[in-house]
């Protein structure tokens, strides 16, 4: 399988060409030129495509001839970061081909999400802020979620809980809504978000849904 990472020098982008490589899959990253170097230890192991990841013309060449793509989607500046590249990747990427996105447990599918009010707060003063310095569009990330759940592409949009680095826990649980009890945790190693993410391009019953997950409660 070839699979195209978009936004591969992130830190989530990392583990997941590092669980790519493992699965045997073959590896082409997009990341901003200056970053490139963030994936020095890979080389000679994936092909690299520098450039911003909301330019349609690095992305259509990124995905051309890929089995799947894997998307960082990030709400950074104000110039539609997150749904340029999402809409680049819905245009661009092969017929068929299994794409899968990630965000966080604020963009909701069905509206049927139960938020807590620490996090529709965090959401509130993050979103505001992020706008009053130009800096982060959280309302941007929101349109790409909107754009690919509308698509009638293979797609999966997965759903991060808050984050921490660490040795990987296993595979995180996951649930159609946020508020399931299953996700009672709130935490989910970067490294375990990516492994979900890689093993969704082959898990078929994740076609159309945006799985919240969570690392396992410690109780
Ligand atoms: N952080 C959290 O607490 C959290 C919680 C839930 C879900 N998530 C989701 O998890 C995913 C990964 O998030 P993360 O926080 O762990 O970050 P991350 O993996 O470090 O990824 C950040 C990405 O944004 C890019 N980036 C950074 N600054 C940028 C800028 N000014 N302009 C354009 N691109 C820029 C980075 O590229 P470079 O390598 O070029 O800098 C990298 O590809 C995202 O989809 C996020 O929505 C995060």
């Amino acid at each position: 399988m070839k699979v195209c990472i978009i936004g591969a020098s992130g830190k989530l982008g990392q583990y997941m060409v590092q669980h790519a490589l493992k699965k045997g899959y073959e590896v082409v990253g997009v990341c901003r030129e200056k970053s490139v170097k963030k994936l020095n230890r890979f080389q000679g192991r994936i092909t690299v495509i520098p450039g911003p990841t909301s330019n349609r013309g690095v992305i259509r060449r990124a995905v051309a001839g890929c089995d799947a793509v894997l998307t960082v989607l990030v709400p950074w500046g104000m110039k539609q970061y997150s749904s340029g590249t999402a809409q680049a990747v819905l245009d661009y990427a092969e017929a068929g081909a299994r794409l899968v996105f990630s965000c966080g447990w604020h963009i909701s599918l069905d509206g049927k999400d139960k938020y807590s009010e620490k996090l529709l707060r965090q959401v509130k003063v993050f979103g505001r802020l992020g706008k009053m310095i130009r800096a982060v569009d959280i309302d941007d990330q929101v349109e790409a979620g909107r754009r690919i759940f509308a698509s009638d592409t293979r797609w999966t949009v997965v759903r991060g809980s808050d984050l921490e680095e660490g040795e990987s826990q296993g595979l995180p649980v996951w649930s159609r809504h946020v508020g399931d009890p299953v996700l009672k945790a709130n935490l989910t190693r970067r490294v375990d978000f990516a492994l979900f993410m890689v093993q969704a391009l082959e898990n078929d019953a994740l076609i159309h849904e945006a799985p919240a997950i969570s690392g396992s409660p410690k109780d």
